[in-house]
């Protein structure tokens, strides 16, 4: 099958680019710049990505200039761009202005990559270095206001390049311009999930043999899908799945996986509890980092047991993961990917099996939109395929315990800055004597939230006040808006842990809360939508209170909180109201704050 090389100059897009091109039916693959040469020998065309680096800056990632000799079409975006005059006798110079955001472009050829396209288009920038002189037998094809060489190429050696980036969807024509290259590639549109499934079938019966697998179901999307498609391929009887009850799911979580997968005729799927002990090890534990490692650990453990009680014998069983392509690639833009995930799905004994042949990961040349329409082709319900990411500490860490209430030294005369900041926004605010986790560079923070109320502003006003009252009151690292009641009187903490009273409750909230956003096709527009149990007190009521914490992010590293609709949101608050003391909403971006509060 026709392929694409993407080379990864640590981009945040490399991976984007990579499920563009294969949104248009053409299969690529990521590599790092020292990859060597005859690598790339089978491919049809190479995409050289953005990346943070100058490139005449000493040890700036680079790829050896024989690659231009291959004869292989070349495609350069941002870093590749400037890589790409840097090495063939081009000038690359810090810019005049740093470049971020939409620009107007001007197209000057309609050749090559720009072939058919109109005469101004919209594209996206982020840069600060530009091209200020073209390559020798190199073409000028487009220029934006701030940006003159903004496009460049030699159509006879097939090499293109553009300073913005074709494939984020802010540049209108971008899937038009990478699509021109995958002609000039002479690509063949093959890479469809039709094609992927019925390979990949064909190739799980060639490895297992007449061995069986064993498959911890997660109730996240991969592993189900990962599970659905070793079933279609071997039949249900050979892959034993197996889920882990620790008593922080959301409501029925269990029961409603096993469901979805009755549904489509798998049956061979198991539910191994262990509440008991994660209670018991949890008992009066209030330290988020303590809660995270006792499940880490126990959950470990449990899950030993269980597959010890199994007594699969090696030679005749094989590991299933659920593991899925930017899980597998080291390169700079995903490391923080790994930092999250792979922990589980990397770490040294499963290394040792992999070597051995005994894992089988039939997601891992998926991205996870890719393996979303595999589930759907294999018949999964959407409530299943489009799931929101959970952490694996589940509501555990979305129900903050306390003994006693948690203040800053010097609350009273930061909440008379604060008050006084907040003044002409006719706003109030208090801080809540409890304490969350955020990040500020790379430094985690314990901090408290402020809770603000007052007249109407937008989400807007709200998302430039909430930055600069985390920038400004050092005190606190999270700002949250009181949706119900109007006003805070007095504030009490509920000492508390983590009891099964406590977590049935939480989904209970949760339960409503996911119910209103599938109904409202809201789950769609958000990454996460987490509801989280507050020990608090408002204004003498008798009951915990309640936050709202959805966000939009692209996998997770930053995050913005999400603008819901205002009449939604009044509807939504009405249904939990009557079971809490309060409901705040999370106007906080990551940074400062994180996505989860534990
Ligand atoms: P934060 O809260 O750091 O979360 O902004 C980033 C993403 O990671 C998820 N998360 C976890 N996932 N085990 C997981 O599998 C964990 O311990 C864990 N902690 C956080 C979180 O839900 C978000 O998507």
């Amino acid at each position: 099958m026709d392929s694409i090389a993407v080379i990864d100059f640590g981009s945040q897009y490399a991976h984007l680019i990579a499920n563009r091109v294969r949104r248009l039916q053409v299969y690529a693959e990521i590599f790092l710049p020292e990859t060597p040469l005859h690598v790339f020998s089978k491919y049809k065309g190479i995409i050289l990505s953005g990346g943070p680096n100058s490139v005449y800056e000493k040890g700036a990632p680079t790829i050896n200039p024989k690659i231009f000799s291959l004869g292989i079409p070349i495609l350069g975006l941002c870093y590749g761009h400037q890589l790409i005059a840097h090495l063939l006798g081009g000038k690359v110079e810090p810019g005049q202005t740093k470049e971020y955001g939409l620009a107007k472009l001007s197209v000057l050829k309609k050749v090559g990559i720009f072939d058919n396209l109109r005469d101004h288009t919209q594209v996206w920038m982020s840069h600060g270095d530009t091209v200020t002189a073209l390559p020798k037998d190199f073409i000028h094809l487009g220029k934006t206001p701030d940006c003159f060489y903004s496009a460049m190429g030699n159509p006879a050696r097939k090499i293109f390049s553009a300073q913005f980036h074709i494939e984020v969807t802010h540049t209108v024509d971008g899937m038009k311009m990478l699509s021109n290259f995958l002609d000039i590639c002479h690509a063949k549109r093959e890479w469809s999930m039709e094609r992927f499934m019925e390979e990949k079938i064909t190739s799980i019966k060639k490895m297992l043999g007449d061995r069986k697998v064993f498959l911890l179901v997660s109730g996240g999307v991969d592993s189900a899908v990962a599970y659905a498609m070793l079933s279609k391929a071997l039949g249900t009887d050979r892959v034993y799945g197996l889920f882990v009850d620790t008593g922080f799911l959301r409501k029925n979580e269990g029961k409603k996986i096993a469901a979805a997968l009755r549904k489509i005729g798998v049956k061979n799927f198991h539910v191994f509890s262990a509440k008991k002990r994660f209670f018991s090890a949890l008992r009066g534990v209030i330290n988020p980092e303590e809660k995270r490692k006792i499940i880490g650990d126990l959950f470990l453990e449990v899950q030993a047991q269980a597959v010890r009680k199994l007594k699969l014998d090696p030679e005749h069983w094989v590991l299933g993961q659920g593991t899925i392509y930017p899980d597998t690639i080291e390169s700079a833009g995903t490391k923080y990917a790994d930092k999250i995930k792979t922990h589980h799905n990397r770490v040294p004994e499963i290394l040792e099996l992999i070597k051995k042949g005994r894992v089988i990961e039939p997601l891992a040349e998926l991205y996870k939109d890719e393996v979303r329409k595999l589930g759907t082709q294999l018949g999964l319900p959407d409530s299943m395929v489009w799931k929101h990411p959970f952490p694996g500490p589940g509501l555990a860490v979305r129900i903050l315990c306390a003994d006693a209430e948690k203040l800053p030294e010097n609350t009273s005369a930061a909440e008379e800055n604060i008050e006084t900041f907040l003044m002409p926004h006719r706003l109030s605010g208090k801080i809540l004597p409890i304490q969350s986790v955020g990040v500020q560079g790379d430094a985690r923070t314990y901090r408290n939230p402020l809770a603000v109320w007052g007249e109407n502003i937008n989400f807007d006003e709200f998302e430039n006040l909430s930055t600069a009252l985390t920038n400004r009151f050092q005190v606190i690292n999270r700002v949250c808006l009181l949706l119900a009641p109007q006003k805070i009187h007095s504030i009490k903490i509920l000492p508390g842990v983590l009891t099964e009273k406590r977590v049935h409750l939480l989904q209970e909230l949760d339960d409503i809360v996911m119910t209103f956003i599938q109904k409202n096709h809201i789950e769609r527009d958000t990454w996460q939508f987490p509801t989280i149990l507050l020990p608090l007190s408002i204004n003498g009521i008798k009951r915990e209170a309640v936050m709202l914490r959805p966000v939009c992010s692209e996998e997770a590293m930053t995050a913005n909180f999400y603008k819901m609709d205002f009449m939604l949101l009044k509807k939504l608050v009405a249904k939990l109201a009557p079971k809490v003391s309060a409901v705040f909403y999370d106007i906080t971006n990551k940074p400062p704050g994180t996505i989860e509060w534990e």
